[in-house]
């Protein structure tokens, strides 16, 4: 098929509906007739097992609930399922995002959760022209160099919440910090926003330390941050992994020494796992448990009530995908057919998320508030607004 990036735009999306229609078919009706005909095909791509399964059962959960309030059907048409374990594994991830869109052809294809794997299924978006709505992965290219039409983000990019945790820091004193993430897209693009946010408030990095993902042999680079004695760590984590980090960083003797801080990520899914090792730590996200708005409670209690569960961020995020697909479904009365109609009624979009409302940048990507929070009694506690409406650059992204 056609380079989709070497076409307008505006002939992309018509020829690529087109062509998608005959090859899934075999048929030459036009693509409008095929899809009101059955059930809308959607594709959970998501991580089941390992370090970040917690994400994508919140994700799935969130996603599922948005949908439900719709009467589980999607501009008035029925669901088909399927769903992929991508295992956070980067290396099958073109392989995985294919059986979605090649095998069981779906209109929309949702995932993921790892930047790396993300890299997969954006190529495999791009190619196929296929709807895909990223419900967490923050890799830069998705909404800038690379980014495409059929493609939005409802979550973040990777750099947005640490934009505001730099200062932050500076402001409550800490002028020398280490630096400590997983060594992938995520954690080095996390540290962008986080270098670029705490020099400009005049602070200074003492180190910037790295383990593989997802390693969790911390022993060795907790030693070297107590030898180092910076003001203040600020880190990337997420999932069972920053469960464990916290963890380790109490035992380790730091957390009364040496503050720290991190990318809200780090104390998402994680306090039951966690327990007195998260009291007191400081980040910055784009929600927080205790968002005072009766959107966020009733979302909090649904949610509760019906997994059996306390929602976080990433419920947030999966839930919000869900409302973004109902919108784009409903203006084209369930024809997901009519791609170029549904891809523009979601640019337009605004989310009524238990967030905070938000709408998408002109990339795809949510313009959105990103909170101080504070960890007290098993809850991320909001104590500030960190940066109002923040929007990423969405730097060589040509739409
Ligand atoms: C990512 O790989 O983009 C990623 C994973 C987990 C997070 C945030 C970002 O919590």
């Amino acid at each position: 098929m056609t380079q989709p990036h070497s076409l307008p735009r505006r002939q992309w999306l018509t020829q690529g509906a087109a062509i998608l229609g005959t090859a899934s078919t075999g048929l030459l009706l036009p693509q409008s007739a095929l899809a009101q005909s059955g059930k809308i095909r959607v594709g959970l791509m998501l991580p089941y097992t390992g370090t970040f399964a917690q994400l994508g059962i919140a994700i799935e959960n969130g996603f599922r609930m948005a949908i439900n309030e719709q009467g589980g059907k999607l501009g008035g048409r029925e669901i088909e399922w399927f769903k992929v374990d991508d295992e956070s594994d980067p290396s099958k991830a073109i392989e995985n995002a294919n059986k979605l869109v090649q095998r069981d052809k779906v209109d929309v294809l949702v995932g993921t959760v790892h930047s790396g794997v993300q890299m997969g299924i954006h190529r495999v978006a791009r190619e196929s022209g296929v709807i895909s709505l990223i419900p967490n992965a923050g890799v830069h290219m998705a909404t800038r160099a690379q980014c495409a039409p059929n493609v939005f983000r409802t979550s973040f990019s990777n750099s947005q919440p640490t934009m505001a945790l730099g200062e932050t820091m500076v402001k409550r004193g800490h002028k020398k910090a280490v630096w400590i993430t997983w060594k992938y897209a995520a954690g080095d693009e996390a540290f962008e926003g986080f270098r670029d946010s705490y020099t400009k408030a005049g602070g200074t990095i003492v180190k910037e330390l790295g383990l593989p993902f997802p390693n969790v042999e911390f022993q060795a680079l907790l030693t070297e941050i107590a030898a180092l004695k910076p003001d203040a760590v600020a880190c990337f984590f997420a999932g069972a992994g920053a469960a464990k980090f916290l963890r380790d960083y109490a035992a380790a003797g730091l957390k009364d020494k040496i503050p720290l801080y991190g990318s809200g990520f780090l104390t998402e899914g994680v306090l039951e796992a966690a327990g007195p090792a998260a009291d007191g730590v400081l980040t910055t996200l784009h929600y927080g448990d205790g968002i005072e708005t009766p959107r966020n409670k009733s979302f909090r209690l649904n949610y509760a009530k019906t997994f059996k569960m306390q929602p976080d961020v990433y419920a947030v995020q999966g839930y919000d995908t869900g409302l973004l697909l109902v919108q784009g479904a409903n203006a084209v009365k369930g024809d997901v057919g009519q791609k170029a109609a549904m891809i523009k009624a979601m640019q337009t979009a605004v989310i009524d998320s238990p967030r905070g409302k938000w709408t998408m940048s002109k990339s795809h990507n949510p313009v959105q508030d990103i909170y101080l929070r504070q960890v007290s009694d098993k809850e991320n506690k909001v104590i500030g607004i960190a940066a109002k409406a923040l929007a990423d650059s969405g730097a060589g992204c040509r739409m």
